[in-house]
């Protein structure tokens, strides 16, 4: 939430920075700024879109090769031109972006209230900003000891920038709990709240850590501990990423080009993973951890949203193969009750973005307590991956669209596969059962791209649903959380309010809702749960419901009562919730884009929460 990019060089810096505030959208987009050095420090900023920002200084000559900018997902104070970042100290000399809240802001600002602050905008950044001014004028302190010592008198998350009308070729950032990347080139450096910004300029990166402050010329990157220690020669990484990636490629939305992406993305998560005819799965990422395995004795998932989701169909998985009892938690929940963890206990953090604020916090209260923590994530080199003790990379590509959608069938794949590994390790599964699900498994890519062959037919029923208000999402066993996720499809992008129930508790509450307007989405595979969702099936006809059904392949029973099928090919009940996602995820595509939401970023949302 939030995007940074920083740019000091000698190039033109807008250029660079709007293209980067562009890539980094998805962050939050309810404004956007920019900051230049020009003979003086220039601030611009405007609420709405990056697109709305370009048009707002589009006929201003914006020249200079040290700057940054700023695209926001508010948290504190309303979305406004005032409330946009950067934010600017009361004379005017200093300017801030910030991804994160300052949670002390409030006591700061009436301390400075009281010494005749006057404050602009209603946020939380503006008050570190006079912090550090504030700060400047009592102590006579440098800017990069005014900055590092306001830092140590903050609570809460932050990455920033800051930029100073007085020392013109000089950026400082840092990062406590929000991402931060530094890109470095020959003679230019690049900042950014991930490498998306940056990749098409330079592969080399530095990882700013937590606690770090960076202190950016031209040619020179001095990087500090928040106890003012030196971090002797930064990590410098080379990123693993194309440009490619990170285009449409002639799709209409990242969306779409990315659901179509996951035949391709879940055989890249396989890839080297297993060996069907051998019977063999390896995960080198948690290799080292193999005899822990063998003794433990639960599983505990924490994740949010969609990745939440996945940790549900985990659990059947690993329960169903591995025989080891699994509780999936939401990070947001589990951090705030007193958990019973012991070291016998294994914690798998799901996370795309590797960022997220919940989970993260979630994985210090596991390590606190002494359990192995293993991560599930998208984004190499994320704080989550870095966090934890070990864990598999989903190897999904960038996801852009703010829908997560191949992250989540490849966050499944890597659960099927850790449900087959420690199972193997277990000595829970027969080596003849192993070589027949990873034979079957290693087919899904294929299955995947049949089920994607629906489109035009998926399309045709969005047609008829797209003014819905309200739909139900059904389906049993690990069907049940295909459900949960295509609810959250459809009510993130096209705003219908939309439900995922277990199929047999629609009885218990939903049912109530069903009338002759009410679509009723069933995932009813022909797996064990099959007849008991012909019953419910039965269940909203009888009460007029409208029924659109997942189904298998060349099934007859449902056609002969749903309104409307989707056939997905015949698996392994273990795989079906690869193959099931598919349609509900082209579902809630093509209602969005025919009631005209913006499907890539839909509102008030952001792919990444690095807040509370
Ligand atoms: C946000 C995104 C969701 C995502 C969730 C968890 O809400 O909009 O798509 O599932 O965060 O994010 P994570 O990166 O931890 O998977």
């Amino acid at each position: 939430m939030c995007g940074i990019v920083g740019y000091i060089g000698y190039r033109e810096a807008y250029p660079i920075i709007i293209k980067g505030l562009h890539r980094l959208e998805y962050r939050g987009y309810d404004s956007a700024g920019i900051a230049l050095y020009d003979k003086d420090l220039k601030v611009y900023k405007k609420a709405g879109k990056v697109s709305d920002l370009e048009n707002f200084v589009k006929d201003i000559e914006m020249h200079g090769s040290i700057g940054m900018g700023h695209t926001r997902w508010a948290t504190h104070g309303a979305p406004s031109d005032r409330n946009s970042h950067p934010h600017s100290s009361g004379n005017r000399k200093l300017t801030i972006i910030h991804n994160g809240i300052i949670e002390n802001y409030g006591p700061i600002k009436e301390t400075l209230i009281a010494k005749g602050h006057i404050f602009k905008s209603d946020t939380d950044t503006e008050v570190l900003i006079h912090l550090v001014e504030h700060i400047q004028n009592e102590t006579g302190l440098d800017l990069r000891e005014a900055v590092r010592v306001a830092l140590t008198k903050v609570i809460g998350a932050y990455a920033i920038v800051i930029m100073s009308a007085d020392e013109p070729d000089l950026l400082i950032a840092a990062r406590k709990g929000s991402p931060m990347v530094i890109g470095v080139g020959e003679g230019e450096y690049f900042i950014a709240s991930d490498a998306t910004p940056i990749v098409e300029y330079t592969k080399n990166v530095i990882y700013l850590n937590d606690n770090e402050v960076a202190y950016i010329r031209r040619g020179d990157l001095l990087i500090k501990n928040i106890d003012n220690t030196v971090v002797q020669t930064p990590y410098i990484q080379e990123l693993d990423l194309k440009l490619e990636m990170l285009e449409k490629g002639g799709y209409d939305h990242f969306m779409l080009k990315e659901i179509y992406e996951q035949p391709r993305s879940i055989r890249d998560c396989m890839r080297g993973r297993i060996y069907p005819q051998q019977g063999k799965v390896q995960l080198g990422g948690i290799k080292e951890y193999t005899e822990k395995l063998k003794n433990i004795d639960r599983i505990i998932i924490v994740a949010c949203g969609t990745s939440w989701h996945a940790g549900l169909v985990g659990e059947y998985l690993i329960e169903e193969y591995a025989r080891v009892p699994v509780e999936v938690e939401y990070a947001s929940e589990f951090r705030y009750r007193n958990p019973i963890i012991t070291e016998k206990d294994l914690v798998i953090a799901i996370s795309q973005s590797g960022e997220t604020a919940d989970t993260m916090a979630a994985i210090e209260l596991a390590k606190e307590k002494g359990a192995t923590i293993f991560g599930i994530c998208n984004v190499v080199g994320a704080s989550i991956p870095r966090t934890t003790h070990a864990g598999v990379y989903t190897h999904a590509g960038p996801e852009i669209g703010v829908a997560s959608t191949k992250a989540f069938t490849a966050q499944v794949t890597v659960l099927t596969l850790m449900a087959f590994y420690i199972a193997q390790q277990r000595g829970r599964i027969t080596q003849s059962k192993l070589v027949e699900h990873l034979t079957e498994l290693n087919t899904i890519p294929e299955l995947v791209e049949r089920a994607l062959k629906s489109n035009d037919h998926i399309k045709e029923i969005a047609a008829k649903f797209k003014d819905s208000t309200n739909c139900l999402f059904l389906g049993r066993g690990s069907s049940f959380p295909v459900a949960l996720e295509g609810a959250l499809k459809l009510k993130e992008i096209s705003y219908i309010h939309a439900e995922g129930y277990p199929a047999a508790e629609m009885k218990h509450g939903p049912i109530a809702l069903i009338d002759d307007e009410m679509p009723v989405v069933f995932i009813a595979t022909k797996d064990s749960s099959y007849e008991k969702v012909i019953s419910n099936i039965q269940e909203v006809k009888a009460r007029k419901g409208h029924v659109i059904a997942i189904v298998t392949e060349g099934d007859t029973q449902v056609k002969g009562m749903a309104d409307y099928v989707i056939e997905i090919p015949q698996t392994d009940e273990a795989f079906v919730p690869l193959l099931a996602t598919i349609p509900l995820q082209l579902l809630a595509y093509h209602i969005a884009v025919m009631r005209g939401c913006n499907v890539d970023q839909p509102r008030n949302l952001a792919k990444s929460v690095t807040v509370e």
